[in-house]
């Protein structure tokens, strides 16, 4: 005789409800759930003893129709996936069509709901698997459930619960993390009627963080946002050599999911790496955006745990998002500015007047330029005077609007200097290619490039595609005030020169123009050949400088207003903020 009788329709219940329901907060996780899905801004949690006695969530979402209220409380009863295709990309956080019917099972449930179609409700009561009651009652939109006596009828399952105080502790980190996974939805979490959380809806999740955590917690994280073919990294995260000695501030959310994954876990410790102190852990509020089908959501019964089908995509992502992130906020970062927009080439060739007054006259006044005694400030050259001793006073005058103090050449190619709220390193040849490239720029403005006579006339040979590059520019070259004459074969002599230059670089300078190739992220021609002259022109790394050339170097740049990156695109200064040296050597900031 056959041994294998099939269950009690009661007890088979009972078990399937056992893999949903394990204690009070796989209650409040799945009545949240519903009413996150049912497109709530405010979810009420109430509880009385941790949830044992009962367990009540009010939400004003999308609320149930009668028709649903009469199915939501059977097995497999869902709205929110039709057929087997949907498991392929579920969207929601539901859709089994368990939850209402497992926790209807082991206790005694009250649902109240409208879905705002005329002025009525519905109640629905229900103790284990016996309807009490269904009736019309009003209710505003939306949807509350009360559980109450949770395994009433299971008393083995009732046995094994903790006190009241470590089943609520657990509600308590649930609640924190669905608040942070949703920070536009307003969170109410009460016990024994008093208030545990209470979180309006913000529009950020660090404004959630500050609500939850405060702002110590937040002032120590930095945001992530990473982006690679359709998925997307963001979130908080530790700022490099913070962390905390624990775990906790580890949250991973998946399509706004929180699930516990190992390998997240590894891929976020990987990824701090050497930017953290030995001991201590990476913080992570991390939000995973990928596309629905590239994660399976149906591999465990409480939904916590999710399957990628690219692991090592979402593992490589992480550091590069975290990488990203650390870099921008590292220690020490160039000052990087917009580029101002230069003029189009066309208008300047056709010699259309495109300076702005207000901006020459400025210019004039804050740099004496275009008079004949400023023109020498621009000589670099290897010669002692390179900088004119009156201008150099002007220049360092300005300090006053932000005083910064040069305190010395380092490797000869360096200037460090310090104001009150930051340390700066300057690339000497970088800044100075800055500084140079905005005059020319103001002198072409101007229309004031002067020329001036070869006191030696230098032959220079030129290659044939030289010659080509010189026919090309030749309008431009003269309008600067370099003059070629023909002397018969590869041979040119060079008469005359802009008397921004040293006669002895000239030559050099005109050479290296004829040179540059095509194209470059200049707008135009004239970026191109002014940022070309710049480069020669400027000191190079490796020269020595005098304190009185740093400090003109340095005041300059900073009064230029766009100290940011030199012509060519390189970041010219790096600056280390007064409060992040503090921090990072663990003072508190006065
Ligand atoms: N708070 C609510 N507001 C509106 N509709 C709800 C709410 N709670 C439940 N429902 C409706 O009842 C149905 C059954 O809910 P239930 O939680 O049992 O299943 P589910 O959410 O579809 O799937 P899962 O078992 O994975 O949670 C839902 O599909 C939804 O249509
Ligand atoms: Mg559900």
């Amino acid at each position: 005789m056959g041994r294998i009788k099939l269950l009690p329709a009661e007890v088979a219940s009972k078990i399937a409800a056992g893999e949903v329901v394990e204690r009070p907060v796989s209650v409040v996780k799945e009545l949240v759930e519903n009413s996150l899905d049912a497109g709530a801004t405010e979810i009420r949690v109430e509880l009385v003893d941790g949830g044992k006695k009962l367990i009540r969530v009010q939400d004003n979402g999308s609320g149930l129709s009668p028709e649903d209220v009469a199915l939501c409380f059977k097995r497999h009863a869902t709205s929110k996936i039709r057929a087997e295709a949907d498991l392929e990309r579920i969207a929601t956080l539901g859709f089994r069509g368990e939850a209402l019917a497992s926790i209807s099972a082991v206790s005694r449930v009250t649902l109240k709901t409208s879905d705002g179609s005329g002025e009525k409700g519905y109640q629905v009561e229900r103790e284990g698997e016996k309807l009490l009651r269904f009736i019309e009652s009003a209710f505003p939109r939306g949807t509350m459930v009360e559980v109450r006596d949770l395994f009433f009828n299971l008393p083995a399952r009732r046995k094994f619960l903790r006190s009241d105080r470590s089943e609520l502790s657990l509600v308590v980190q649930f609640v924190t993390t669905m608040a942070l996974a949703f920070p536009g939805v307003k969170f109410v979490l009460v016990n024994n009627n008093k208030e545990i959380i209470n979180c309006p809806a913000v529009t950020s999740v660090g404004e959630r963080v500050y609500q939850l955590f405060g702002k110590k917690v937040l002032d120590n994280l930095m945001s992530l946002d990473y982006e690679e073919e359709s998925y997307r990294i963001s979130g908080l995260s530790s700022r490099p050599f913070s962390g905390r000695l624990d775990r906790q501030h580890q949250f991973f959310f998946v399509n706004r999911r929180p699930v516990k994954d190992r390998m997240l876990t590894a891929a976020l410790t990987q990824a701090y790496l050497g930017i953290l102190e030995k001991q201590k852990n990476p913080e992570g509020f991390i939000f995973l955006d990928i596309p629905f089908e590239q994660v399976d959501v149906n591999v465990h019964p409480a939904k916590a745990e999710v399957r990628f089908r690219d692991p090592q995509k979402v593992f490589r992502l992480i550091l590069r998002a975290v990488d990203m992130a650390a870099r921008e906020e590292s220690l020490a970062k160039p000052i990087l500015v917009d580029e101002e927009k230069p003029e189009a080439d066309a208008t300047w060739l056709e010699g259309k007047e495109t300076s702005s007054p207000g901006r020459d006259a400025i210019y004039k006044q804050e740099a004496g330029l275009g008079s004949s005694e400023a023109k020498t400030l621009l000589v670099p050259g290897g010669e002692p005077a390179r900088f004119k001793p009156g201008v150099i006073a002007e220049a360092v005058s300005k300090k006053e609007a932000a005083p910064i103090k040069v305190l010395g050449q380092y490797l000869n190619s360096y200037i460090i200097a310090v104001s009150d709220e930051a340390v700066f390193v300057i690339d000497q040849h970088n800044a100075h290619e800055r500084i140079l490239f905005e005059k020319f720029r103001q002198l072409e403005d101007q229309r004031a490039w002067t020329s001036r006579q070869m006191l030696f006339p230098s032959v220079i040979d030129l290659t044939p595609k030289q010659q080509l590059a010189y026919q090309e520019m030749q309008s431009e070259l003269e309008r600067l005030g370099f003059r070629l004459e023909p002397m018969g074969g590869l041979s040119f002599a060079l008469k005359e020169y802009p008397d921004v230059f040293q006669e002895a670089e000239a030559s050099a300078i005109l050479l290296s123009l004829l040179e540059e190739e095509e194209g470059g992220k200049f707008q135009s021609r004239r970026e191109k050949i002014l940022a070309t002259m710049a480069c020669k022109a400027a000191v190079k790394a490796g020269q020595v400088l005098t304190a009185e050339e740093m400090d003109f170097l340095a005041s300059e740049l900073f009064a230029s207003g766009t100290p940011g990156l030199c012509p060519h695109g390189r970041p010219v200064v790096i600056q280390l903020d007064r409060s992040r040296i503090e921090r990072t050597l663990g003072r508190q900031p006065e």
